[in-house]
């Protein structure tokens, strides 16, 4: 396995494997069973295999949160040499900026609610990076997970605007046993904390249930509300039901329709988001 840290030797190396597929994974590191389940698809799926590791600062509107986003560098090549990986792209933040980009991506209503509400600017700075990393490592296919669902949605859009020439595959959502989304930030919980947010699946399943048992997308928000109050060590965000392809609000199941619940809370400081899609 290769680890490059600049975006020439990693252009070049690349250029010089002519004619084989390559399969990408972007990650900001702190690798867990969630990315790596895309890297072994990468590996099956194509010749060459490259994952990159990029702490993307743009992407943060919080500072607090990129000071303390967890960076493992060495533990993560050893996981992903585990499976197979051929390149590691591990630049520095100079490099890959060596001036902040002055230019703006508009996506629209896409970037505005949830995660975009909480998060102004971001959507900004991962369609920016994810732009050059697509620029850099020249993919047929980029694997992202479910569980950034919205980030998926960005994505497909600036795939489709900006003409990007791969195959943009969405993986399903690893979990741990207890339904606790696997996460960079999960390693940042407590123990209490960890068994604590197992709650945020239960809550996407029983908001699940009750919408498809004919309730009001307000009644299962208030009910779940209420469930999340009766827990004061969980600070949510929101919880909304959406349309999976629009984001757009629903008000009612609708049987056919792919639908998706989607939430984001504070559990001992960290943000966690999950969702589901039936
Ligand atoms: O999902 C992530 O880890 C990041 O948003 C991404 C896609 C690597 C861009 O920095």
């Amino acid at each position: 396995m290769r680890i490059i840290n600049t975006i020439i030797e990693t252009q070049q190396f690349l250029k010089s494997q002519s004619g084989a597929q390559i399969g990408f994974v972007p990650t900001m590191g702190a690798l867990h069973a969630g990315h790596m389940e895309l890297v072994k698809r990468a590996v099956r799926e194509n010749d060459i295999s490259v994952c990159s590791i990029f702490v993307n600062p743009t992407q943060f509107n919080n500072p607090e949160d990129l000071k303390k986003y967890p960076r493992t560098l060495e533990e993560d090549c050893k996981m992903l040499e585990e499976v197979g990986c051929d390149v590691v792209f591990a630049p520095s933040a100079e490099e890959m900026y060596p001036n902040l980009p002055k230019m703006k991506l508009d996506f629209g209503d896409l970037e505005t609610k949830l995660e975009g509400e909480f998060r102004p600017g971001h959507f900004n700075g991962v369609g920016i990076v994810v732009s050059k990393l697509f620029h850099i490592v020249k993919p047929q296919r980029a694997y992202f997970g479910q569980k950034d669902l919205q980030q998926c949605a960005v994505v497909n859009r600036l795939v489709k605007d900006l003409s990007f020439d791969l195959k943009l595959i969405i993986c399903d959502t690893v979990r741990e046993e207890s339904g606790l989304a696997m996460s960079s930030r999960n390693r940042r919980l407590s123990e209490t904390g960890r068994s604590q947010a197992a709650f945020l699946y239960q809550s996407l399943k029983l908001g699940e249930k009750l919408f498809k048992e004919g309730l009001t997308a307000l009644e299962v928000k208030e009910k779940i509300s209420r469930a999340y109050a009766d827990r004061s060590y969980f600070t949510p965000e929101y919880y909304e039901i959406i349309d999976f392809e629009t984001l757009n609000n629903i008000d009612l199941y609708k049987k056919g329709n792919k639908t998706a619940i989607v939430l984001a809370v504070f559990l001992e400081e960290v943000r966690l988001i999950d969702n589901i899609v039936f």
